[in-house]
């Protein structure tokens, strides 16, 4: 079969793309995804630790235990960086790793480690963007209840002062949470993530209220804590069409869009839960106490988009009363099954400034798994589908920009191959490869050609 990746041209689009300038272009990682030493120096156990032991909930039976090992190699991580000639890395802070029970002091090896990587950062002239949550809740408190518990809320807003107070005065960036639709509905709704929760619709919305409470608590402690940074959170926003004209799928998509876009926006940007959703769960709500909204609708600097899809939805079984079901449209799929429709970034970068008019917008996440790689024999994985798909999503971002839309960054997903939660590291997603035996780090094609973007664009 011939690859679609032959027939794209894809050195003279990479080099035709204009991005505005001072446009920032980065890589993003995490901290369970990358940093292995899972017991190093006083780290305290979060909800992936425990999470992965379980028998069966990772594909390949895999774990964050050593990962791309960065906790010790995150000078090479930088070399990357510096490699592709990036201005910016956007990481996230092991919550245990920072603060092991997930209150109470700080571990003072894990500041010394964040410390480390920020000051190498920027000796490379990189700026950090950090994310002060993705997904490693510390166990001690998923015992007390986890998302389902307001407590939790406090806490991460305690632990978001203490970080932004330790390592805030080189930060210029700082995102609460990462993706709460994700680890709200995943972790605790369908239970495919940590901490594995099957909870249905009562589950998602429990987690997600409290995440979403979590992040408004937090924002008034980072700006006390780092007055002159940005601060935003990063949501997962998928453009959704119904499958057919059908009033039955159109309905379902409306609803599916409700608790995925809605839910978080309407309450980050207006302070209001959408309407439908809230008589729709009626019976399923989690305890919203008079303000909470008020709280989570802080004034941001910026709100990070993480987008790999559309959504094609129609009514269908899962989730009831949300009873929806995806569909497929025949197209080209990555590795985990998510087509590849590049329009997608144009559509939600539009539909966001459009509804909500946020100051500005950044691409966090953007990428494409693919089945495992081996490099060639010149050492080297060749990915022309991974460079390609960068490409066309960066051509609708640049459109986007010309046609007025504030959007002033894209991060790749991912710098390198990392474990990628219950798919552990079947499912490749960097721009670089980790030998599985030395961890050693190479720029894989579209590494080099996002490089070669970035290049142009500074
Ligand atoms: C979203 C998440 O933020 C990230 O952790 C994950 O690896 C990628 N998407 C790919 O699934």
């Amino acid at each position: 079969m011939l690859n679609a990746a032959d027939t794209f041209p894809l050195e003279e689009r990479a080099a035709s793309l204009r991005l505005p300038e001072g446009f920032v272009l980065g890589a993003a990682t995490a901290a369970y995804q990358i940093e292995g030493a899972i017991h190093a120096e006083g780290k305290g156990e979060s909800i992936w630790d425990s999470f992965t032991r379980r028998p069966g909930v990772i594909v390949d039976g895999t774990s964050g235990e050593t990962a791309c090992d960065s906790y010790h190699r995150w000078s090479d991580d930088i070399a990357l960086l510096r490699e592709m000639g990036l201005g910016a890395y956007r990481f996230s802070l092991g919550w245990a790793r920072m603060q092991p029970g997930g209150q109470g002091a700080l571990n003072a090896a894990g500041v010394a480690y964040y410390d480390r990587l920020i000051d190498g950062l920027l000796e490379a002239g990189i700026a950090p963007y950090v994310t002060l949550y993705h997904w490693d809740l510390p166990q001690e408190l998923q015992e007390r209840g986890g998302w389902y518990s307001r407590e939790t809320s406090e806490r991460f807003a305690d632990y978001a002062e203490l970080a932004v107070a330790a390592i805030g005065d080189r930060v210029g960036h700082w995102t609460t949470l990462n993706e709460p639709w994700t680890f709200g509905w995943f972790g605790h709704a369908y239970g495919e993530d940590a901490p594995g929760l099957a909870d249905g619709v009562k589950g998602g919305l429990a987690a997600s209220h409290h995440a979403l409470l979590a992040h408004g608590m937090a924002v008034p402690r980072i700006r006390s804590a780092a007055p002159g940074a940005e601060v935003g959170i990063v949501l997962d926003l998928n453009v959704v069409s119904p499958a057919s004209d059908a009033p039955e799928d159109v309905a379902a998509a409306k609803r599916f869009e409700g608790v995925q876009n809605r839910w978080y926006l309407d309450a980050v940007f207006r302070g209001e839960y959408p309407a439908d959703i809230l008589e729709l769960c009626a019976d399923l709500l989690p305890e919203i106490r008079q303000g909470d909204t008020t709280t989570i609708a802080q004034a941001l600097d910026y709100l990070g988009v993480n987008i790999y899809r559309r959504s094609v939805i129609g009514a269908g079984a899962e989730l009831p009363p949300l009873s929806f079901a995806r569909v497929n449209p025949p197209g080209r799929y990555t590795a985990t099954g998510w087509e590849i429709w590049p329009r997608c970034i144009r559509d939600a970068l539009d539909f966001v400034h459009r509804e909500y008019g946020p100051k500005k917008l950044l691409i966090t996440e953007n990428g494409m798994a693919t089945p495992p790689e081996v490099p060639g024999s010149d050492g080297q994985v060749h990915d022309p589908e991974r460079a390609r798909y960068l490409v066309e999503h960066l051509e609708h971002v640049a459109e986007a920009a010309r046609a007025g839309v504030p959007v002033k960054g894209y991060f790749a997903w991912t710098l390198m191959d990392n474990f990628e939660w219950a798919s552990g590291y079947t499912v490749p997603f960097g721009l670089a490869h980790v030998d599985p035996d030395t961890r050693d780090r190479r720029l894989k094609l579209s590494g080099e050609v996002f490089g070669r973007i970035a290049r142009n664009t500074r």
